[in-house]
């Protein structure tokens, strides 16, 4: 034997190693069950498409600019996106004649259009750029990072790599997001089965610092409302005297008309800052989730932290929004990078509803 040359039984356990070796890099790179998320970098496109983020900023900034609705509207989408089925772009898919999406759900009926337009802008620009490589779940959590960013709030890394859903259910969003008349009890129940805390429940509701509710979501606080011993009162005595008279006034008739809405922090409802918490401690909270969060000795001591030092409410919100865009992400053959963020690459599965000749 050559003194270079390796020994039978030393090359068998060395191609062992290799395999072994191999094999432990393809299931790093195979699709993560369970989405923890640990597949995505933040320079995920600084190849494939090096100018993504430039784009998104730029399109979203223009857009914001135009309709300064936008940022609320987005970032509440991104929410509905993320809690259903993880953060896979399953809430943009376009509903069809032959299959209903997430569109279809009672609770994304109010998702507002200029937050889908403005990710349909953003992918024109992107399908110019770099074809076939920008993923709609990263754009909306890009977008949302932007956005937030732009009405003053925190800046946070944003990992890349997401693939998008190859499915978009009409039910789950009834079910798997939080509604406005659920208690604290419901609310930190349904964050935990989602691996979130109660410090991040109450970190994320901080993005009700934005945007607007329709009255519909409150309604049951203004009018006919009977205390807990079921007697009736003018209103949630909760609520400050003369900011629910005003609501009441300004709802009066939503049943005729169901697009009037309030602004959620009414101070200062397009900024991105802690006025949200402040104004839960003056019973100024909109939505009785939001005052709930108040009364509840599990989440108040939370509320007057953020309500007195805005750096802790920034700090913990970027936090817990990097942790929600990681949220159940599908990498690999879980996913697709979608032509069109409204459908499907294999366009609508129509096949099983084709009636037989
Ligand atoms: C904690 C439980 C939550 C409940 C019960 C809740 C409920 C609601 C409701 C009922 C609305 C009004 C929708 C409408 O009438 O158009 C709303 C708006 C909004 N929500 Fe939440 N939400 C919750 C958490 C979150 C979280 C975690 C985020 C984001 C991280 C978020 C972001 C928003 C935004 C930005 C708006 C304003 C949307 C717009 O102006 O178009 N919400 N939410």
């Amino acid at each position: 034997m050559h003194k270079h040359e390796i020994p039978a039984t030393m090359r068998l356990s060395l191609l062992l190693v290799v395999v072994a070796a191999l094999s432990a890099r393809t299931a790093a790179q195979l699709p993560l069950a369970g989405g923890g998320g640990g597949a995505l970098k933040p320079d995920f496109y600084s190849q494939s498409c090096p100018r993504a983020e430039r784009i998104i900023a730029e399109v979203m900034q223009t857009k914001q600019m135009a309709n300064p609705t936008t940022a609320a509207g987005l970032l509440r989408v991104f929410f509905h996106d993320c809690f259903v089925s993880g953060c896979d772009a399953s809430v943009l898919i376009a509903s069809t004649q032959f299959q209903k999406s997430e569109h279809d759900a009672e609770i994304n009926h109010s998702l507002p259009g200029d937050a889908f337009d403005a990710v349909v802008r953003a992918k024109l620009a992107l399908e110019l750029e770099c074809p076939g490589v920008v993923s709609c779940a990263d754009i909306l959590a890009l977008a949302s990072g932007v956005l937030i960013t732009m009405t003053g709030g925190p800046r946070y890394p944003v990992p890349l790599g997401r693939r998008d859903s190859l499915s978009s259910s009409p039910t789950a969003p009834d079910v798997e997001l939080p509604h406005a008349n659920f208690t604290v009890d419901r609310l930190i129940q349904m964050f935990g089965a989602k691996g979130f805390t109660v410090q991040e429940l109450v970190a994320l509701s901080g993005a009700h610092t934005l945007g607007f509710s329709h009255c519909k979501e409150f309604a049951d606080r203004l009018y006919n409302f009977r205390n807990q011993g079921g007697k009736p009162e003018q209103f949630d005595p909760s609520m400050n005297p003369s900011y629910a008279r005003g609501l009441q006034d300004v709802c009066r008739d939503y049943l005729k008309d169901p697009t009037i809405a309030a602004f959620n922090d009414i101070m200062t409802p397009g900024k991105f800052d802690n006025m949200y918490f402040v104004n839960l401690e003056r019973g100024l909270g909109l939505l009785s989730t939001d005052e709930e969060l108040w009364t509840d000795p599990r989440t108040k001591p939370l509320v007057q932290l953020y309500a007195s030092n805005a750096t802790a409410f920034f700090d913990d919100f970027g936090r817990a929004m990097e942790k929600l865009s990681l949220f159940g992400v599908k990498t690999g053959a879980d996913g697709e990078v979608r032509r069109r963020c409204d459908a499907y690459n294999s366009g609508p599965a129509v096949a099983a509803t084709i009636p037989k000749m």
